[in-house]
């Protein structure tokens, strides 16, 4: 069985939710990046999510304790990003938090799978998206919470492919 391990840094909760639905997905329990610890950033498949706070900017306990991401070895594992966001009260900065951990995790040497299209949302403007491509799977609870379940689903599936 491979080692999924899923961090999540959450302020209203939202991305608390969607962290806990992807674990259950993979059968596993998933982690506040609050409580977290070097050993988390172990896995056959490290799966980090964060909603965008401030203009842009990533959730405040992913913020403090963002030297666990910054200093762990990832060179050649897998990880995949997801973030929330408000794509219309906050356009331009659309799920931010989840370029900046995607950006981070490549800079340590990690090979990012889980990237969606960017089609069909509102926004004007993200640091996750490049190309028509978000980084990972940008989440809207604010907007368009009847569509979390299932664009959870459909990524846990491509996920679920990467790992053989
Ligand atoms: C003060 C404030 C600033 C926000 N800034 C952004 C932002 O820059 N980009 C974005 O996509 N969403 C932004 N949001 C929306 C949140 O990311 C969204 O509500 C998210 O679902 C919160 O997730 P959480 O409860 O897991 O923290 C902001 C919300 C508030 C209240």
């Amino acid at each position: 069985m491979a080692n999924v391990k899923i961090i999540f840094g959450s302020t209203t909760g939202a991305t608390e939710s969607a962290a806990a639905e992807i674990a259950a997905a993979f059968g596993v329990t998933a982690v506040n990046i609050a409580n977290a610890s070097a050993e988390d950033f172990k896995a056959d498949l490290l799966i980090l999510g964060s909603s965008t706070w401030g203009l842009g900017e990533l959730q405040d306990d992913w913020a403090a304790k963002i030297g666990l991401l910054e200093q762990a070895d990832l060179k050649g594992k897998l990880v995949a990003v997801f973030g929330l966001g408000d794509q219309s009260g906050f356009a331009d900065t659309y799920c931010d938090a989840m370029g900046i951990l995607a950006k981070k995790a490549k800079d340590r040497g990690a090979l990012l799978i889980g990237q969606t299209s960017a089609e069909g949302y509102g926004h004007s403007s993200s640091v996750a998206e490049e190309n028509k491509l978000f980084c990972g799977l940008a989440l809207d609870d604010n907007n368009e919470s009847e569509k979390t379940s299932s664009r959870i689903g459909a990524w846990v599936e491509t996920l679920k492919h990467h790992l053989g």
